[in-house]
């Protein structure tokens, strides 16, 4: 049985993950999740899991080498997927220290720990051990409105202190695959969207404000655009990354999806229209006077897109979820899960948006 050691699953992507690998593997893989429960980890994610046999929790900081180095002694890990960060732009303008801590720092002790649990005394490493290193298109940094795309050759050019410190980790990964032949992959995927998402990243932030009536802050112009995947896309290109893809390889996920931030609004706004029941008081509260045009983001990235080309070709992944579904089931999701909402706005996240929005 294969025993996956997974960072950061609590939060959005992690526990999507791990839902999505037990839905295809059931019983035959264990998992570990790791994950120090910021704010934006959330054991309510993994309710559905946590009574598996095959499913451990360790609330455990990554930056804390020793409890990592006895997770990996007292388990035999296969494969290890790092999701742990910190990965709010807007959190990482205003406290940068903490992304640098997790991100990178972070990164190295999960690279130290698994590199000390595989190596062989004659610097090989031990037969089928893999470590994936999850990854943001971020990093490559902003492109012009001029249909160009980002590759897994594109330099590297981070300009917020989240995707600096996303590139330095990734660096290190590659750094240790040069050095010493580490066996690990890189991925680099454009912006999710889908169920468990936290309301500070701009698809939830809109639906949760959309249903009270509040208004929904578009930065600057609203014309940045991000090419949007559903996160079960991104959970299935992981994994079979992870087990396809060539060892030491970096891989753009993403989607030829891109839209205008205005646009994914407007998006939202009329797919509420539509799946709100008549008689719903919400139904009226929804409405395009709740769009405001506050100040910009400090140093935003204009646009970003990715080319899938390579991990199309060399492992046959493609995005399977059109955006009009994805933003269907996303929203079908938070209509089934208001106490999820309820809950994750709950006490600090009142403090958050104050902080974030109200001189804006
Ligand atoms: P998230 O903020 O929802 O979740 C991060 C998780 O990591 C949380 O559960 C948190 O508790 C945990 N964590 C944070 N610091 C930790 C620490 N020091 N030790 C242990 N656990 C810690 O993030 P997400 O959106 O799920 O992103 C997951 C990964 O995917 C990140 O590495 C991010 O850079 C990358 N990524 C995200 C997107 C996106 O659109 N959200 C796109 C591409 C790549
Ligand atoms: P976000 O979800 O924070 O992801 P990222 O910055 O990592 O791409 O933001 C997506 C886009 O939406 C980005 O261009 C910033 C913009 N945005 C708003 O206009 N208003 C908001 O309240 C938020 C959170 C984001």
């Amino acid at each position: 049985m294969r025993t996956y050691l997974v960072t950061g699953g609590a939060g959005f992507i992690g526990s999507n993950y791990i839902h999505y690998m037990f839905r295809k593997y059931g019983d035959s893989i264990r998992i570990i999740n790791v994950d120090c429960l910021t704010y934006a980890g959330n054991l309510e994610n993994l309710k559905d899991v946590a009574d598996r046999e095959n499913y451990e929790f360790y609330k455990v900081n990554i930056c804390d080498s020793e409890a990592i180095g006895r997770i990996f002694a007292e388990n035999d890990i296969d494969r290890v997927v790092h999701f742990a960060a910190e990965s709010h732009v807007d959190r990482s303008i205003k406290h940068p220290e903490v992304f640098v801590q997790t991100n990178v720092l972070g990164t190295l002790v999960m690279l130290n720990a698994a590199k000390a649990a595989w190596e062989l005394p004659d610097g090989s490493f031990r037969e089928d051990k893999k470590f994936l290193h999850v990854s943001t298109d971020e990093v490559y940094g902003s492109l012009e409105e001029d249909g160009t795309f980002f590759y897994e050759t594109t330099p590297i050019d981070p300009h917020s202190p989240y995707s600096a410190s996303k590139a330095s980790s990734d660096m290190l990964v590659k750094a240790y695959i040069d050095t010493y032949h580490f066996p690990a992959n890189i991925t680099n995927c454009s912006n999710n969207y889908g169920p468990y998402q936290f309301p500070e990243k701009l698809i939830p932030l809109i639906i949760n404000n959309a249903l009270q009536g509040k208004k929904l802050p578009v930065y600057g112009d609203g014309k940045n655009v991000r090419d949007w995947l559903y996160v079960d896309d991104h959970a299935k290109a992981i994994d079979m990354v992870q087990e396809q893809g060539r060892l030491g390889e970096r891989y753009n996920i993403g989607g030829h999806n891109e839209k205008q931030n205005i646009e994914i609004i407007h998006i939202i706004l009329d797919t509420l229209q539509e799946m709100l029941p008549d008689g719903d008081p919400r139904k009226e509260l929804v409405s395009e006077n709740l769009i405001t045009y506050v100040e910009d983001r400090k140093g935003h990235d204009r646009r970003y897109a990715i080319a899938p080309d390579k991990i199309k070709a060399e492992i046959g992944w493609y995005p399977e979820t059109m955006f009009k579904d994805g933003i269907r089931l996303t929203i079908q999701w938070f209509f089934e899960h208001e106490d999820w909402m309820k809950h994750v706005t709950s006490g600090d996240y009142q403090k958050y948006y104050e902080e974030m929005y109200q001189n804006r």
